[in-house]
């Protein structure tokens, strides 16, 4: 399903993936993730702009239906998921180090990337084939929901990497701000990790099912009040919000020495200065390869995925229009099969 043009409606669109490599591994696409990124970058959205056509899906999980002469990790058959990052130089201080997401030639993304060898753009998961590198592929763990699966791949990885790297645990009061597709993960990702979380909501009519989720509190942003309570009263605040936004009022409801974890918007965050006394603000971004491999390992055993509204693939610029007025719960799974 391809974009001509910013904004326009996604369509049926053919085109080749390419030939085998060694390395590399073909995937037939079962679900594909619709994230609010793919969202930003139809928009063609300044800091997220791809070239069109565009074909958008970076969390995307299929079966393996090739592999090449060098494969080890994969067969035929196997169950496979993918995330944002389709390669990386693999030889950097921070690709050794298991970050590949800030490697220093930057990550080769899954759709609006160049592909390091041969230049080529790449194509995302709202197709139904794949072709990547091993390196760049997961097994998809036993006895989970793929549909619910295939969200893990962004929008859970961008939101555990943060938790992992503050050690949230047991005796943590986390506020997990949004919840959309990032949001509900992190609930339910701070609940199993033992920590106490609260949702801060612009949308009170979820504050029931987020409480479902694993959230013991509700604060509704949009109300002074509610906000004012909320002040010096958590260790960490992550932040899903996919707009330009003031945080000052985040930054006040996180205890001295606490932090407020940004890894929704892509426009302008603001705060008051003074909001930042005893405070920290960090920015985060989907993680590397051992970040996602250990999510996937807590998600088996938790037995977690992400809550989803499966779609066929012909949908999709229904998906768009709705995860646009926020009416999803929590991510629409698009079925690819249903395009073969
Ligand atoms: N850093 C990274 O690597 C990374 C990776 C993936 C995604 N992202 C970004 O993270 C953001 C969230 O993605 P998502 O897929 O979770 O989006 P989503 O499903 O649309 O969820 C976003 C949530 O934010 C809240 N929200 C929406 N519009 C708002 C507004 N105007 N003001 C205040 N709150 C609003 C809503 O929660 P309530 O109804 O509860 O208020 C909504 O459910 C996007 O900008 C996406 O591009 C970043
Ligand atoms: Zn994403
Ligand atoms: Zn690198």
């Amino acid at each position: 399903m391809a974009a001509d043009g910013r904004a326009q409606p996604l369509h049926e669109w053919e085109f080749d993936r390419r030939d085998l490599r060694p390395d590399d591994v073909a995937v037939s696409i079962d679900f594909c993730g619709v994230c609010h990124t793919d969202l930003h970058a139809w928009h063609a959205e300044p800091s997220t702009a791809a070239p069109f056509p565009l074909v958008p899906g970076h969390e995307f999980v299929g079966t393996v239906a090739e592999v090449g002469s060098a494969v080890t990790d994969f067969a035929v058959g196997d169950k496979v998921a993918v995330g944002n990052i389709v390669d990386s130089c693999r030889v950097c201080q921070m690709c050794t180090a298991g970050h590949e997401q800030l490697c220093v030639e930057f990550p080769t993304l899954t759709y609006g990337g160049a592909d390091r060898r041969d230049g080529s753009l790449t194509y995302g998961g709202y197709s139904t084939e794949y072709v990547v590198t091993e390196a760049f592929v997961y097994h998809l763990p036993d006895g989970l929901d793929p549909a619910g699966v295939a969200p893990l791949m962004c929008a859970g990885i961008t939101v555990w990497e943060p938790l992992a790297q503050w050690n949230i645990g047991p005796g943590a009061t986390v506020g997990v701000v949004g919840l959309g597709g990032l949001g509900h993960l992190a609930v339910k990702f701070a609940r199993a990790l033992g920590a106490d979380v609260h949702l801060f909501t612009t949308s009170p009519a979820k504050a029931e099912v987020a409480r479902a989720l694993g959230a013991t509190g509700v604060v509704v942003s949009t109300d002074a009040d509610q906000m004012a309570d909320a002040r010096n009263r958590f260790d960490f605040i992550l932040d899903t919000v996919p707009v330009a936004h003031d945080i000052s009022s985040h930054l006040a409801a996180v205890r001295p020495g606490g932090t407020v974890c940004q890894v929704g918007a892509l426009d302008a965050v603001t705060f008051e200065p003074m909001a930042l006394l005893g405070r920290s603000v960090a920015m985060a971004g989907s993680g590397g390869r051992p970040g996602t491999r250990q999510m996937l390992d807590f998600c088996a055993q938790h037995n977690i995925t992400a809550d989803v509204e499966v779609l066929p693939a012909a949908a999709v610029n229904d998906a768009f229009a709705r995860l646009e007025r926020n009416d999803v719960r929590f991510r629409f799974s698009l079925d690819m099969t249903t395009m073969r």
